[in-house]
This record gives structure tokens, C-alpha cells and sequence, in this order.
């Protein structure tokens, strides 16, 4: 049995519920690319909101990580990965999460306990030491020396505030080496294989910490790495993960693995995460910005390293590789059984794309760099343009060189062009919708008129919870323990009808993320923003973290109706509105 299947058979016999993986694309929230973490769609649950499920579950979650894109192709990043984990809402703590974690290590993994070291949290000025996980580990069988109390690396929280608490990390011995006695944690053969975490607190924007109405456990385990260290390779791509994959790739080269192993791993990391992106119910396809671009960029950049192993690009080389992708994925995740044809004609039609100019644009990167120029710019943007080539692999192209980009200068150029081409905001580039169509533009101002509304009318504790929007109508989900009233939805919308009467100007104003917070700006996921974010304001009806784009003035808008507000999940409704 894989270790999937042996997680989930493991906890379900003590009690959870699986519940199934989240889409990569967030659901409800416009504002953040991918899911990053198991715990990023149970956030409302562990801040205290029922779970249809009940108080102890588990999955395996899917989550995408762009942060780590470039690194891939070394033995160990992954831009998609799979976290197991297992949640105590408020029922279990301490005492059963750590008996359970180490029972399913020991037990069923098979891991001696020699192997294993971990870390508590040693406390600080607003947290206690945490003897109760120390002593538990030690009357599990962990001694003393194995037993690290660290205080930064064991307070986990995603991003700057929200639902955190003190953790314990497990360690594996990953080395042929003896096993020193004593677990030094700055030794990197001692390789963190799960993290508990104990949210017990909720840190608010301004850094206040208070206790949560329960205590939860929230764990998380990589598939990957664990696999990896179970079968006793040091390499990730070389466990049963991987290793049909890197075959394949082998085969279709004609190369061996060894000596080739940078570009075999981004071929296989890329296509399997576009396999994922391309098979979400979101509907992403390749294009220049958000989902969509980075959709693109790992194709792209997976197109360039296999011309770079000299496959020839336009056979079936990337089908078959996804095939074999889909077939492993399906049984786990059903969206790829359904969008099995879908995922094959994106890859394929982008490819098709990309393929056209690829090869002309090698031969003008080596005719810009024949006397080991640097790329200025114009070279950086006419890749860009005229050639289909993402910055990001102009880049890794002149870095194998030992070049640099003047990246800044093309940034610039790329405002330039879009303001030209009046193609949308300046900030559409990082974040931002899907859909930034005229009415889909409305639609999103209007929702930020809404999100306002009902804060006036139902009260302050109203915050947004999920949003989507179509050419045909938009979705707002907010925070509200009651069925809205007839009187108060008339309130709402005669309020945001008001507003569009009044032709307020929508301004917008990039500035770094603690500004835009301390200026008390609402956001939903903080953490997923970068660190200069834009901040999108309407009179001074509303002000919110953004990727845009807007209309100029409310008066854009037209008449704003509410055409349905139901249920959405426990203490969260849904309105559903039109502008005609
Ligand atoms: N939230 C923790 C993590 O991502 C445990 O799931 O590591």
C-alpha cells in the first residue's frame, strides 16, 4: 500500500473523516493564485466555524508552490506537491496527536524510533514552554538529547496573521551515517518529515495574539519527501514517485538519467503541475497573466529543457508523458479523469504555440549574447513579445550563461506596453481575476460596494469569504450567522445603488503590505500577497488589497440587484447579484 492510502486507512480507523482534497485554484478567493498548504482551505474551520465533517479529519491536499519554481531541478523542490494531513477541531490535542503521529511512523511506516528526533516549543515572553509535548515524547520513547526546544522554528502560522500556535516537528535520520546521540538541528541529515501544530491562538493584523474559542491540531506531511526516505533514495525524482516518469523521459531522449538529471526533473515537476493546473475546475488555460501564466511558464519551460535533451519537440513526447501523469493521478483525484482530454489539448495547443518561435528566439538570445553580453531590456522584452518567451526563462537562459537581465528595465517595458494597449492595470501582472473582461470589471467593483454594504447594514463582523464572478453574475460569500432578512437585503442593495448614483472615484495606490494593513485595508489571505501589494479604494466607502482591475468611477456600473442569498457553508451565506 502506498503511504496515501496507509495515512488515510490509518487515521480513519481512529476516528477522522477524509475529506477530499481541495481544487489547486482556490474556490472562493480571487486574491490568491494556489492552494499552498493542507490547512489553507480549513481556515475558517480552525478559527472556529462548524465542519460539516465534524471535529477530526484528514486528506491528502493538493498544493502548488510557485515560489520554489525556479529551484526546481534540483533533488528535492517540487512546484505541486501533496500534504497529508490530519485536523483536531477543537476535539483532540496534544497527548492523542502525538501518539497517533508517532504510532503511524513507528507501526505502520516501520521507522525505528532510533531514527527520529523532534522539536518543541521552548517558549517566549507571551507563550509557555511546551512541557506537555516534551514529556509526551519522552514517555514515548524519545530521549532527552533527541528532544530540541527551539522557540522560531516551532510557532508556525501562514503568513502574518490568522490561525497559529506552538508545534512540534518530527525529524528523520536521513544518512548513512551513526546516528549521533544528541539531535543538533542545524545538522541537514536530520530531515523534518511531519509538523503538528497546536492552534490554539489567532494573531490578529496587529500582532495581538489571543486564544481561539477551541484548540485545534492541524499536521502536515509531504508525500514526496516521506516516499523519498522511506525508500531510502536521496533524490526525490528517484522514488516510485517518479521513476516511470524519469524512465519515460529517459526513453523518449534516449539518455540516461544520470548526467542529464536537471532537465529530466523540471520536465517531470513542470508537466506534472500543469497536468494539475490544466485539469482544475477553474478552467485555467495558458495566457499572460495569473493561473494562466504560470501555466504557461512550466510549459514553456519544460518545452525549452526537453529541445535542450534534443527530443524532438514536435512529437507526441509531452502527451505521452501526461498520460502517463493522468493515469497515475485519476484514481486519487477525479478532476483529471474528467478533464483527461482537456489537459491533453492544452499542453498540446500550447506547445503547438510556443513551438513556432522557440527556435527563433534561441537563435536571437544567441545572436544578443555572442560577445557575453548582458540582456538589457529591449532584448528582455522583444523575447517577451516577439518570441513568446516568459522573463523568468530568458533568465535561466542567461544565468546558464552566467548573464544577468536588466529584469527592472523590462518590468518598466512591460507597463509601458500594457498602458498602451490599455489591456488593464498595472497590477494585473502579479494578481488579479481570471475573466477581466468590461462586465467582469464591474462586477468586481460592484463587489467590493457589496462587501461594504453589508457591513453597514448587517455589521462589522461581515467579512469576505469567497467570491467568483462570470460575465453573467457575481458571488459574494460572506461571514453571517443569520439568513439575511428581506428589509436587510433591500438595505444592501439600495445602499451600493446609491453609491454607483453618487459616481465615486475607484483610486488605486501600490504600497507596501504592512501599510496597506496598518491603514486598515481589507484583505482576505494576507499572507498570500506580496510584500508591495495594491490597494484599491472607493471614496471612502472601501478600501482593499487588489490585484484589479476596476472600473474608474461607480457611476460605470449600472443597477446593482441582488438576485439570490442562501447557505453557503456553517455561519457563512452567498449572495448572488446582477448588474443590468
Ligand atoms: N500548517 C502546517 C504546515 O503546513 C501543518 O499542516 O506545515
Amino acid at each position: 500500500m502506498n503511504l496515501k492510502d496507509l495515512y488515510i486507512n490509518f487515521f480513519i480507523s481512529k476516528g477522522h473523516k477524509q475529506i477530499p482534497s481541495a481544487p489547486v485554484v482556490p474556490e472562493n478567493d480571487p486574491s490568491v493564485l494556489f492552494n499552498t498548504a493542507g490547512m489553507q482551505p480549513l481556515i475558517p474551520y480552525l478559527m472556529g466555524q462548524a465542519h460539516p465533517y465534524g471535529t477530526r479529519l484528514c486528506d491528502y491536499q493538493k498544493c502548488i508552490r510557485t515560489i520554489d519554481l525556479d529551484s526546481v531541478g534540483d533533488t528535492t523542490h517540487h512546484t505541486f506537491f501533496e500534504m497529508l494531513g490530519n485536523w483536531s477541531l477543537g476535539d483532540y490535542f496534544k497527548d492523542e496527536s502525538i501518539a497517533w503521529s508517532f504510532e503511524f511512523l513507528t507501526e505502520h511506516l516501520h521507522i525505528p524510533v532510533e531514527r527520529l528526533a523532534v522539536t518543541v516549543f521552548a517558549g517566549n515572553d507571551e507563550i509557555p514552554f511546551d512541557e506537555v509535548s516534551y514529556n509526551k515524547w519522552l514517555s514515548l520513547g524519545i530521549p532527552s538529547e533527541r528532544i530540541a526546544k527551539t522557540v522560531d522554528d516551532n510557532f508556525w502560522i501562514a503568513g502574518a496573521s490568522g490561525p497559529c500556535g506552538g508545534d512540534t516537528e518530527i525529524f528523520y535520520w536521513r544518512s548513512e551515517d551513526a546516528i549521533p546521540e544528541t539531535f543538533d538541528t542545524e545538522d541537514d541529515r536530520w530531515v523534518e518529515i511531519w509538523n503538528n501544530v497546536f492552534m490554539q491562538y489567532n494573531k490578529d493584523e496587529n500582532g495581538n495574539i489571543t486564544e481561539l474559542p477551541k484548540k485545534n491540531v492541524d499536521t502536515g506531511m509531504g508525500v514526496e519527501r516521506t516516499t523519498a526516505i522511506l525508500e531510502g533514495v536521496n533524490d526525490n525524482y528517484l522514488s516510485s514517485i517518479w521513476k516511470d516518469v524519469i524512465d519515460l523521459i529517459s526513453s523518449i531522449s534516449n539518455l540516461p538519467y544520470e548526467g542529464n538529471e536537471r532537465s529530466m526533473r523540471i520536465i517531470a515537476d513542470h508537466l506534472r503541475t500543469a497536468v494539475f493546473i490544466a485539469a482544475d475546475p477553474a478552467g485555467i488555460k495558458p495566457s499572460n497573466t495569473d493561473q494562466g501564466y504560470i501555466l504557461r511558464r512550466l510549459i514553456r519551460r519544460a518545452i525549452r529543457h526537453a529541445k535542450q535533451l534534443n527530443i524532438d519537440i514536435n512529437s507526441d513526447w509531452e502527451l505521452d508523458i501526461a498520460k502517463v501523469l493522468l493515469d497515475k493521478y485519476k484514481v486519487y483525484y477525479k478532476e483529471l479523469e474528467y478533464n483527461y482530454n482537456v489537459v491533453l489539448d492544452v499542453l498540446h495547443n500550447e506547445k503547438v504555440k510556443f513551438n513556432r518561435t522557440l527556435e527563433k528566439g534561441l537563435k536571437e538570445f544567441a545572436k544578443a549574447t555572442r560577445n557575453n553580453e548582458n540582456i538589457d531590456a529591449l532584448t528582455a522584452f522583444h523575447l517577451y513579445d516577439t518570441y513568446g518567451f516568459p522573463i523568468e526563462l530568458t533568465t535561466e537562459l542567461a544565468n546558464e550563461r552566467g548573464l544577468s537581465v536588466d529584469i527592472k528595465g523590462f518590468e518598466a517595458k512591460f507597463k509601458e506596453h500594457q498602458e498602451l494597449s490599455r489591456t488593464a492595470s498595472a497590477g494585473k501582472f502579479k494578481g488579479g481575476l481570471a475573466g477581466n473582461g468590461e462586465i467582469e470589471t464591474k462586477y468586481h467593483t460592484a463587489t467590493h460596494l457589496l462587501n461594504a454594504a453589508l457591513k453597514v447594514v448587517v455589521g462589522p463582523d461581515v467579512h469576505q469569504k469567497g467570491s467568483n464572478i462570470t460575465s453573467e453574475r457575481m458571488r459574494f460569500d460572506f461571514s453571517c450567522d443569520h439568513k439575511l432578512t428581506d428589509e436587510e437585503k433591500h438595505q444592501a442593495e439600495d445602499l451600493v445603488n446609491k453609491w454607483i448614483s453618487e459616481g465615486i472615484d475607484v483610486t488605486v495606490k501600490e504600497m507596501p503590505k504592512v501599510d496597506a494593513i496598518a491603514s486598515g485595508a481589507e484583505c482576505m489571505f494576507i499572507e498570500k500577497y506580496p510584500d508591495v501589494v495594491t490597494v484599491y479604494s472607493i471614496g471612502d466607502i472601501s478600501k482593499e488589497l487588489c490585484g484589479g482591475p476596476h472600473v474608474k468611477n461607480t457611476s460605470e456600473l449600472g443597477t446593482f440587484r441582488i438576485i439570490k442569498e442562501e447557505a453557503s457553508s456553517a455561519g457563512v451565506r452567498r449572495i448572488k447579484a446582477v448588474l443590468e
